[in-house]
């Protein structure tokens, strides 16, 4: 805003002399308007204006960039957020918690963010909420977040980061605290294995296929309350049984490319998957 209207008057004040000029000394024939050739006390006044005014825009910058940025000192993170191709880590490193893809938070809040990458360089960018922050692997980044009014903030990666790039969403939900206090509690829970039915069939079909070496070791999204996502795929299918069905049965259709191999299950094994991955809430 102060830019704004800084370079608001400087504007009205050049167009102004210009239009001023144009009618004050248009040409009439035979008038020549007298010719001044140097004024020293004009060339330091406007020499000196626009330094000084650059000079209190840096400060103000400087102030600025001050409060928005953690500060070097800070690293006892809050939420550690983790690029992958083609999705994102969210870990709560105080409670254990971890989470894809989409993030928690209560508002009112300010939390201390560390953004890491895991392969590439992605870039973390909720745009309501906080300037883009780089996930470069090996050097973590920092930065605050924080919302003041309850919603879902979309966000995006925004570095170029292979094939799917343009598939790698992201969201925060910014909750009351009662709510974010419930939710947190609900992750803190491990769920029981199904003991019968199809959902045990599924739980079965899901060790056999050792989907817990990717799932369980960050190479892909834990699965731990995978039902409670509102969506599939790093945001890009809504997250309901039907859908978690389509992405089971070819995970290419919808990100090629992606990680998550194509294991080419029957229709029924993978009713099986769906019946037991829902039940991890
Ligand atoms: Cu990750 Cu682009």
């Amino acid at each position: 805003m102060y830019v704004a209207i800084i370079c608001g008057a400087i504007f009205i004040l050049v167009a102004g002399l210009l239009v001023t000029i144009i009618i004050r000394f248009r040409y009439k024939a035979g008038r020549r308007p007298p010719q001044t050739f140097g004024n020293t006390k004009l060339e330091i006044m406007w020499a000196t204006g626009p330094a000084i005014i650059v000079i209190i825009l840096f400060i103000m910058t400087v102030y600025t960039l001050h409060e928005v940025t953690p500060g070097g000192e800070q690293r006892d993170a809050d939420i550690v957020v983790i690029g992958h191709q083609w999705w994102w880590e969210i870990q709560y490193p105080k409670s254990g918690i971890i989470t894809a893809n989409e993030l928690h938070i209560p508002v009112g809040k300010r939390h201390l963010v560390r953004i890491e990458s895991a392969d590439v360089i992605h870039s973390y960018w909720v745009p309501s909420l906080n300037s883009k922050v780089d996930a470069i692997p090996g050097h973590p980044n920092y930065m605050f977040l924080q919302a003041d009014n309850e919603g879902i903030y979309g966000g995006h990666c925004t570095e170029f980061c292979g094939t799917q790039h343009a598939k790698m969403f992201t969201r925060v939900i910014a909750e009351s605290p009662a709510d974010f206090n419930k939710w947190e509690r609900s992750q803190v829970q491990v769920a029981a294995a199904p003991a019968s039915g199809l959902a045990a069939a599924g739980f079965r079909i899901y060790q056999q296929r050792a989907c817990l070496n990717c799932h369980a070791t960050s190479a892909g999204p834990d699965l731990n309350h995978v039902a409670s996502r509102q969506t599939l795929g790093s945001g890009i299918l809504p997250n309901n049984p039907a859908n978690l069905k389509l992405w089971l049965l070819n995970p290419h259709q919808f990100k090629p490319g992606a990680h998550m191999p194509d294991f080419q299950l029957s229709e029924h094994d993978v009713d099986a998957l769906v019946a037991y991955l829902e039940t991890l809430r």
